[in-house]
């Protein structure tokens, strides 16, 4: 059963021990974590914007140029940034940590 870690913009850590098969954001909307997914994983939005642990991200496959170019379309984007509803949960990513990107960051920086 792997593990995926949210970190919220507190710092609040939240594990969850799920199943491997589904996506990221479905992970984070079965279990109450704070991530819109407007689209439902249509790649039409980039409201399930997530930042990906900088030690996880070379893990993942590589982003779709769609994904990419969503992501551009992101309030708070950074270098590990990724979309939840495109990365499934797999038993290798056991124990994978997310943050919730901070949306007021163009705005400020
Ligand atoms: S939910 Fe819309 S792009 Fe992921």
């Amino acid at each position: 059963m792997p593990k995926v870690t949210f970190i919220d913009l507190d710092g609040v850590k939240t594990s969850i021990d799920t199943r491997s098969g589904i996506s990221i954001l479905e992970i984070a909307q079965l279990n109450g974590i704070d991530v819109e997914g407007a689209c439902e994983g249509g790649m039409a939005c980039s409201t399930c914007h997530l930042i990906v642990d900088p030690d996880w991200f070379d893990r993942l496959e590589a982003a779709s140029e769609e994904e990419e170019d969503m992501l551009d379309l992101a309030f708070g984007l950074t270098r590990t940034s990724r979309l939840g509803c495109q990365i499934t949960l797999t038993e290798n990513l056991d124990g994978i940590i997310f943050s919730l990107p901070n949306e007021t960051n163009n705005l400020i920086g």
